[in-house]
């Protein structure tokens, strides 16, 4: 249940949280083991386009860009807040990415013009039917052969940490965050039809289990 008016959730909920939200991921979230593992599977080459689909404060952006300075890196999220944090934070490493603004379900993209679409802990804040529309969005937005890699919450494989996620679903919804921790992310990825979706690493933090996903668009 989302407290916000908007059409999407805040990265911690409440706007006045938002400056707290990278010493907060940094500090209690092995960000940069998760992070710096989705670029290294992503395998971004030169000249490719990349998105990021709730790209936050954009440290994942930036860390794309540093991994491969030579690919094309755009940021998206719904939050104007946030993008701001994101452009300041860009402008300060002195890197030449784009953020822009719009929502996950309703990309503004044209077809086939990406070719990775990646994206942290933004699944958590989307409802069922926005996570559908998400990766159909994804799906349309990627070339043939494109890829999309995500890095969200998981099933949580013991008892502990299935109670200590309790407090990110208190935080960010129980709806939101079901389908998550049931493990259906791979399903929903499948049937907007992506192929050769593979849970290829998971990575445990003191609020849950991280999964990192990954799936291709089927050549037309
Ligand atoms: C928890 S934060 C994650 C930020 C960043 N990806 C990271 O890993 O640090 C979720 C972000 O997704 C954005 N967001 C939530 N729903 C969205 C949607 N439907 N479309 C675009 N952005 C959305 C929020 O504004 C927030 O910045």
């Amino acid at each position: 249940m989302s407290q916000s008016p908007e059409p999407y959730v805040p990265a911690l909920k409440f706007r006045r949280l938002t400056a707290l939200y990278d010493p907060l991921l940094r500090w209690t979230m092995r960000e940069t083991t998760f992070k710096e593992q989705l670029v290294r599977q992503a395998a971004i080459a030169p000249g490719q386009r990349v998105l990021d689909l709730g790209s936050g404060t954009g440290t994942l952006v930036l860390l794309v860009k540093r991994s491969c300075p030579e690919a094309e890196v755009v940021g998206l999220d719904g939050d104007e807040a946030v993008l701001d944090l994101a452009r300041e934070k860009a402008a300060r490493s002195r890197v030449k990415v784009a953020f822009d603004h719009g929502l996950s379900f309703d990309l503004p993209y044209a077809d086939a013009s990406f070719d990775r679409v990646l994206s942290s802990l933004l699944f958590h804040h989307l409802t069922r039917d926005q996570k559908e529309r998400t990766l159909r969005e994804a799906l349309r937005v990627l070339r043939p052969e494109g890829e999309i890699h995500v890095a969200d919450w998981g099933p949580a494989p013991n008892p502990l940490l299935r109670a200590a996620f309790l407090l990110v679903q208190l935080l960010d919804g129980f709806d939101t965050t079901q389908d998550n921790v049931a493990g259906r992310l791979p399903k929903l990825f499948l049937a907007a039809g992506f192929v050769d979706v593979v849970r290829t690493a998971h990575v445990t933090t003191p609020f849950g289990v991280l999964e990192l996903l990954r799936g291709r668009n089927p050549a037309s």
